[in-house]
C-alpha cells in the first residue's frame, strides 16, 4: 500500500512570525477536505531561489509570498499573469506542472473588501490614496481599473508618490488602466486639505499605526481632516481598529478594516491552487479569531 503525502502550500517571508496566512489558509483546506498542508516557511533572501526549485519539483499546489520577497518572486517565475506584470511584484505563485506562475491578487482582494463589505462603487467617484509602497500599487491598481474619476496619491517621500502616480496613469504599460486623472501629493494637510474635502473613498496603505510598525499610536493624516462625506479604508489589519479608523468613527465617516483585504487575497490565492470556491466566510473567522489570539497574548 502506498502512503499518499499530503499536497504542500505556504507563505514565504522573512520574518514570517507574523503572518496569520496558515490558520485560515488551513482552515479552508480543511473545510472542503483537500488534503493539503499550509505552513510558513521563514525563507532567507539568499534562500528564495532555491525554494523556488523545491516547488519545481513536485508536491506542491503553490506559496503565496511576503515581505520582502515580493520582487524576487516576480523575477523567479517562469510566467506572470497580467495582474502581476502591471502591480510589479508577485504575491501568489501557482505550480502548472514544472513551471510556475506568478500571479498578484492583493488588487482583486482590495476591490472585493471595497465592494462587497464596503458596499463602494468606485466608477466615477475621487478618491484619496495615503502611501506609496508595496501596497499602494495594488491599490492604485485596482482603482484605476474599477474607473475611478480622480485618485490623489500622498506620501511622506513625494518623490514616491510622482513614481506611483506615473505608473498608474500610463496603466504601467501593460494594464491599460491609464483613463484616471491621478496626481501626486506630498503627505502634509495643507497640500491634502482641499483634495480630501472632494474625495469620497480615503485609503490608508502606510504603515502608520500598525502594531509594531514606525508610529503605532499615530493617524497618518491630521483627523481633523476627516469628515462624515467619507469611507475610510485602512489597510492596517493589527490592531483591527487602528488610530485612523477611530479618529474616522468619531468624525461620523464610514470605516473599512483591513482584515477582510488580507482574507480575499488569500481567497483569490486559494481558488487559484485547487479550482474550487474558497469558503470566505470561514476564512474570514478564522482570521478574526487568530488575530485576537495573537493580540490577547501581547498583552
Ligand atoms: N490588508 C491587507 O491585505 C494588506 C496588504 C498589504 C499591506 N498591508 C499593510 O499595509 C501597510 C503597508 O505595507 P507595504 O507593504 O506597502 O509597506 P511598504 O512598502 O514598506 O510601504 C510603507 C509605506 O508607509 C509609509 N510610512 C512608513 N512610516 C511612515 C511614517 N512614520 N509616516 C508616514 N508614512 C510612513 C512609507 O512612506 P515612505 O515612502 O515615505 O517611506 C510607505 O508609503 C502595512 O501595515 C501592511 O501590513 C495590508
Amino acid at each position: 500500500m502506498t502512503i499518499r503525502e499530503p499536497l504542500n502550500a505556504g507563505v514565504i517571508g522573512w520574518p514570517i512570525g507574523h503572518s496569520i496566512s496558515p490558520q485560515f489558509q488551513q482552515a479552508a483546506f480543511n473545510h472542503l477536505g483537500i488534503d493539503a498542508r499550509y505552513e510558513a516557511h521563514a525563507v532567507k533572501p539568499e534562500e528564495v531561489r532555491g525554494f523556488f526549485d523545491r516547488l519545481r519539483r513536485g508536491g506542491w499546489l503553490g506559496c503565496n509570498v511576503t515581505i520582502p520577497h515580493k520582487a524576487t518572486a516576480a523575477e523567479c517565475v517562469d510566467e506572470l499573469t497580467p495582474e502581476a506584470q502591471a502591480i510589479g511584484v508577485v504575491n501568489t505563485v501557482i505550480v502548472q506542472g514544472d513551471r510556475l506562475v506568478g500571479h498578484n491578487t492583493d488588487a482583486t482582494g482590495f476591490m472585493r473588501a471595497l465592494t462587497e463589505d464596503g458596499g463602494f462603487d468606485a466608477r466615477g467617484k475621487d478618491a484619496m490614496l495615503l502611501g506609496a509602497g508595496g501596497a499602494a500599487m495594488a491599490v492604485a491598481i485596482g482603482l484605476a481599473g474599477a474607473g475611478v474619476r480622480r485618485l490623489w496619491i500622498a506620501n511622506r517621500s513625494v518623490e514616491r508618490a510622482q513614481a506611483l502616480a506615473e505608473l498608474t496613469r500610463a496603466g504601467t504599460g501593460r494594464g491599460g488602466h491609464g483613463t484616471a486623472d491621478v496626481q501626486a501629493l506630498p503627505l502634509d494637510a495643507g497640500a491634502l486639505r482641499a483634495p480630501i474635502a472632494e474625495a469620497t473613498l480615503l485609503v490608508n496603505t502606510t504603515s502608520v499605526g500598525m502594531r509594531g510598525g514606525p508610529a503605532p499610536a499615530e493617524t497618518p493624516l491630521p483627523p481633523e481632516l476627516l469628515g462624515s462625506h467619507l469611507l475610510v479604508y485602512d489597510l492596517v489589519y493589527n490592531p483591527a481598529r487602528t488610530p485612523l479608523l477611530e479618529a474616522a468613527a468619531r468624525a461620523d465617516a464610514r470605516t473599512l478594516e483591513g482584515l477582510p483585504m488580507l482574507v480575499y487575497q488569500g481567497a483569490a490565492a486559494f481558488e487559484r491552487w485547487t479550482g474550487q470556491p474558497a469558503p470566505a466566510d470561514v476564512m474570514l473567522a478564522t482570521a478574526r479569531r487568530a488575530l485576537a489570539e495573537r493580540m490577547a497574548a501581547q498583552h
